[in-house]
């Protein structure tokens, strides 16, 4: 019996993938930042066991239907709205994604965006190398406090609840809406429950991180920036898909909110001329929640550790289909 097949969507380093070429016949797609085309997929997915998937690889009905061999999907991130889970279940195939080893690492960037956002640092720092500054003057690059304001996070997962856990040592009050109360966030941070519309009718900083699903998609929407308070900051580190983007453009045009920062877009890559990317109170990032070397380098090794317990017949470490 020939070696089982895995096919690896990115180029992904030699250290890390060294345990899988141990044990089997692995191909991995040779271009660092270059998504696999969608026929070179199709056609290593079809005599696969495994797939190490990005979150630009769509693992939909018509893949899973050509590949009778596949048993495993680990996808190198928390979110999979890439992937068709309820048509890999039927067909038997695990669908593994990467949580908690990159909680803390997205929470920090997620903070970092909004005090970027708030404290105009991306402006600052362009200003200052174009030779602008000639003087310190009171009101020269003035943004707005983030300490002892209040944040309201849409999404109260583990992220959720790890940037929450960063604002309170800002002393910020903390609102927060879910699909379901998060008791623990209220115990230990005081984080208060409340309506979608409450959070965004009270908040200073309105942070989604809600995951990508029928229920999410532009669940920011033309009305919910109406309902924002004018000098609310909104700041998106889920899923772009979750925000209607002409809506969130409008909204900052018109100044009905006071800016933006985005780690996430409906489309990636964005356009750098993208209307969002040429605005000034946008903080714009190239989705990098969770890009740390230490954090990559765990989200890489948790989907060869999955691989390898799926094909050894154990059970995997992180199914999603269990959590
Ligand atoms: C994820 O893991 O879903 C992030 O968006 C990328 O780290």
């Amino acid at each position: 019996m020939g070696k089982r097949y895995v096919f690896i969507t990115r180029k992904l380093p030699d250290d890390v993938v060294a345990p899988l070429y141990d044990k089997y016949d692995v191909n991995m797609w040779p271009h660092e930042h270059l998504v696999v085309p969608r026929d070179v997929l199709l056609q290593e997915a079809s005599r696969a066991e495994a797939l190490i998937t990005m979150l630009s690889d769509r693992i939909d009905e018509e893949l899973l239907q050509q590949s009778p061999k596949l048993r495993v999907v680990a996808n190198v991130a928390v979110g999979y709205d890439n992937i068709d889970v309820e048509a890999a279940t039927k067909r038997g195939v695990i669908v593994c994604n990467t949580p908690d080893v990159l909680t803390e690492t997205t929470a920090d960037l997620t903070f970092a965006l909004l005090l970027a956002t708030a404290r105009r640092l991306v402006e600052a720092a362009e200003f200052i190398k174009e030779g602008k500054w000639k003087s310190w003057s009171p009101l020269l690059l003035a943004g707005t406090d983030v300490h002892h304001k209040t944040i309201g996070i849409v999404g109260m997962g583990k992220i959720g609840q790890a940037v929450a856990h960063r604002a309170k040592g800002f002393h910020m009050r903390v609102l927060y809406y879910n699909r379901s109360r998060n008791i623990e966030a209220e115990r230990t941070l005081g984080a208060m429950y409340c309506s979608f519309d409450a959070l965004l009718e009270q908040a200073d900083f309105v942070v989604c991180l809600a995951p990508l699903t029928n229920e999410t998609y532009r669940l920011f929407n033309r009305e919910a920036f109406m309902k924002m308070k004018r000098s609310a900051i909104f700041i998106n580190a889920g899923r772009g898909a979750v925000v209607d983007e002409e809506a969130l453009y409008d909204a900052l045009i018109n100044q009905h909110i006071a800016g933006a920062g985005l780690d996430v877009f409906a489309q990636e890559p964005i356009r750098s001329d993208h209307p969002l990317l040429q605005l000034p109170n946008v903080v714009a990032l190239p989705h990098i929640g969770s890009a740390t070397k230490e954090t990559r380098y765990a989200m890489m090794q948790l989907c060869c550790r999955n691989v390898i317990a799926v094909l050894e017949g154990k059970e995997p470490y992180t199914p999603v289909q269990s959590q």
